[in-house]
């Protein structure tokens, strides 16, 4: 199926010079003369990223699925508020406002935050006190009844989980971060729907709209084949990516798709109907306001026999038209790809292919965060510093988003090439980290839990708050003020580094108050199987009036997780775009880094993970005395014999004046 790609664009052309003149009056009457110039300019540009991946994905249906997905993103431009437009408007004027050193995220859970959404807008003020202007609100719609993955399960993508409120509130709640500089995010789930859906359930039905919307197979036949290379999810309570479904393939019972849980269904997207679907969904909640998407789970959304069924050529292509089709209707949107792979894998999510092209404008940092939480447990940054040297650059239209700690478990991606490269055996360096996090390791500090620890391969992941696999939870109850010390200076050291690496830091909601763990979902049936819970507790509001007294746990951590923020807001170098470099400065237990933008000086960041203090070489740091330290844990650096002294577990930031 491999068209030459000169071929494609020719198709591309031929299709949209017969489109155009049909569309252009049906543009005029829905968005009027000037808005239809404008948007038929978008589509004059997004041709090929629209076009070719049709023609990718669907073959000879292209054109007329062409024309299909136009009509429908005219028909969302249409149907635009006008507020969101001026907003579009603002963002075409200046595509990068996602990439300033000004947006800082914060992540919470709407009932765990405040419990309803209409509650939000009155706590906005907690949150632009820490420096926020983008919200991630963990998954809102209408999930399944019962057991619902934290949310991922939806049931219908038009209507907000009724014990949040309603899709009224949402749309208020956008309106109130828009007024205040702020930008929504939200999940879209789009791998999979709950089995209650009513795509689900039609397609059960043998309704002939659903079509080929999930897939099912008679026997074990395919299943067995497929699995043989599909790594599992979640091998304690849902092994295999199949669930028997007795009432699929007309009642004679089938084999379901399900990657995940067993009542998440994953969409067929080689069906166009699906694709078509779902830009439906995404449009109509970009007019309710939503800014950015969090695309869940994009590696698994195409497969193919005999490989993962992650990270698909495919894949990428659906992502791609995706993107395009929707910023058509709402060029202010902007997609994050929630893809937890390998880092090779990882770059292209984000355009980074042989030949550029746009896919998600953000992505998750995987690695960044794996290898803090890796060079913490080892007092070593040689195999960060191996890692993250060898990414490949990101294209400089988009951005990482950068964080510590979310509501997954974390997964040990270490690449084995770069364990080998620093004399690591990757199997038994995954197992040393579980053991140090889950607090089994001698001398660990750590309160985390092993999350799907599986026994035929020894894998594991770690779930668990940031505070307690820092050591803060163990400090309190030993009633060790050193330790608790150390344990602050942990946490604060990894944030340190999340807020100046480039791209929006995210602030996982607790971690500014230093959130312990909380086992109250072991009580809650339908959460005590999934130990994720025990690092998203709910929002501790007492702990949150001691904000602003240094004398204690929360106000020490807020205070400086402020002041990263703060600082980081006067730092062109810290604004996306360009790629942050290692540098070796001497010392292994010191990560260093610099940035370089353009239009500032430069930009050095230096984090001791080591607990002692620790010598570096002071003219790399300092650019040879010509940069000045803007920040640090412990007030201006010392230099020792030519040496600059950074404390254990200190940071300091140094900037170009
Ligand atoms: C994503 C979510 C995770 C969920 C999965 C299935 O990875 O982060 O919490 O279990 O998708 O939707
Ligand atoms: C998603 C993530 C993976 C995580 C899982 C369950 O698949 O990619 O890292 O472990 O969800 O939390």
């Amino acid at each position: 199926m491999t068209v030459p790609a000169a071929a494609r664009n020719e198709a591309a052309r031929r299709a949209w010079a017969a489109l155009r003149p049909r569309l252009e009056p049906d543009a005029v009457a829905a968005l009027g003369a000037a808005d239809a110039d404008a948007f038929l300019s978008r589509a004059d540009l997004a041709l090929f990223d629209v076009h070719e991946p049709l023609a990718v994905l669907y073959g000879p249906a292209a054109d007329e699925l062409f024309e299909r997905a136009l009509r429908m993103v005219l028909t969302a431009a249409g149907e635009r508020p006008a507020a969101l437009r001026r907003i579009d408007r603002r963002r075409e004027i200046d595509p990068g406002w996602f990439q300033r050193a000004r947006v800082q995220g914060y992540v919470c859970y709407v009932d765990r935050f405040c419990g309803t959404l209409d509650r939000l807008p009155g706590h906005l003020d907690h949150l632009a006190e820490l420096g926020t202007t983008y919200l991630h609100l963990m998954p809102l719609l209408r999930p399944r009844p019962g057991e619902n993955d934290g949310g991922y399960a939806v049931a219908d993508y038009r209507a907000v989980d009724p014990r949040l409120g309603t899709m009224a509130d949402l749309e208020q709640v956008a309106t109130a971060l828009h007024d205040r500089g702020m930008s929504l995010c939200i999940d879209l789930v789009l791998n999979h729907t709950a089995r209650e859906h009513a795509w689900a359930q039609g397609w059960l039905a043998g309704d002939p709209a659903y079509a080929g919307f999930y897939t099912a197979f008679p026997d074990r036949t395919m299943p067995d084949a497929y699995d043989a290379t599909i790594p599992e999810v979640f091998p304690d309570r849902a092994p295999g990516s199949f669930s028997w479904v007795p009432e699929a393939c007309g009642g004679a019972g089938g084999w379901v798709w399900t990657t995940f849980w067993p009542y998440q269904w994953d969409l067929d997207y080689a069906n166009p109907e699906v694709t078509l679907r779902m830009l439906g969904e995404i449009t109509w909640l970009a007019n309710r306001g939503v800014d950015v998407f969090r695309m869940d789970a994009v590696p698994f959304m195409w497969k193919r026999l005999g490989t993962s069924c992650q990270n698909q050529p495919e894949g990428h292509s659906l992502l791609q038209l995706l993107h395009a089709l929707a910023r058509l209707a709402a060029p202010g949107v902007v997609f994050k790809a929630e893809a937890i792979v390998s880092p090779d894998d990882l770059v292209p999510y984000l355009g980074g292919h042989d030949r550029y092209r746009p896919e998600c404008d953000l992505a998750y940092h995987n690695q960044l965060m794996v290898l803090l939480w890796s060079s913490l447990a080892t007092q070593d940054t040689r195999l960060a510093r191996q890692a993250l040297g060898r990414m490949k650059p990101i294209p400089p239209t988009a951005s990482w988003v950068t964080y510590v700690r979310g509501h997954d478990d974390i997964g040990w991606a270490v690449a084995d090439e770069d364990a080998a490269a620093v004399g690591l055996d990757p199997f038994a360096h995954r197992r040393f980290l579980n053991d140090f996090y889950a607090g089994r390791f001698p001398g660990s500090y750590a309160r985390g839990a092993l999350f799907q620890e599986n026994e035929a391969t020894g894998d594991a992941r770690v779930s668990g708050s940031a505070a307690s696999l820092c050591g803060i939870e163990a400090a309190l109850e030993a009633g060790d003020d050193a330790a608790l010390d150390a344990g602050i200076r942990r946490l604060v050291l990894l944030y340190s580094v999340a807020f100046a690496w480039g791209g929006i830091p995210l602030l996982y909601m607790g971690d500014e108050l230093a959130m312990r763990n909380d086992s109250g979902y072991l009580a809650d049936p339908e959460r005590a199987p999934d130990n994720r819970w025990l690092h998203r507790p709910p929002m501790d509001w007492a702990a949150g009036e001691r904000r602003g007294d240094p004398a204690t746990l929360e106000g020490r951590v807020f205070g400086q997780l402020q002041r990263l923020g703060a600082v980081r807001r006067s730092l062109l170098a810290l604004r996306a775009g360009v790629e942050s470099v290692l540098l070796d400065a001497g010392s292994d237990e010191v990560l260093v880094w610099r940035r370089e933008h353009p239009r500032s000086g430069a930009f050095v960041g230096v984090a001791n993970f080591s607990p002692h203090p620790r010598g570096l070489d002071a003219d790399t740091v300092t650019g040879y005395g010509t940069f000045e330290q803007v920040h640090g844990s412990d007030g201006p650096l010392r230099v020792r014999d030519g040496r600059l002294v950074v404390p254990g577990l200190g940071f300091a930031w140094y900037a170009e004046p």
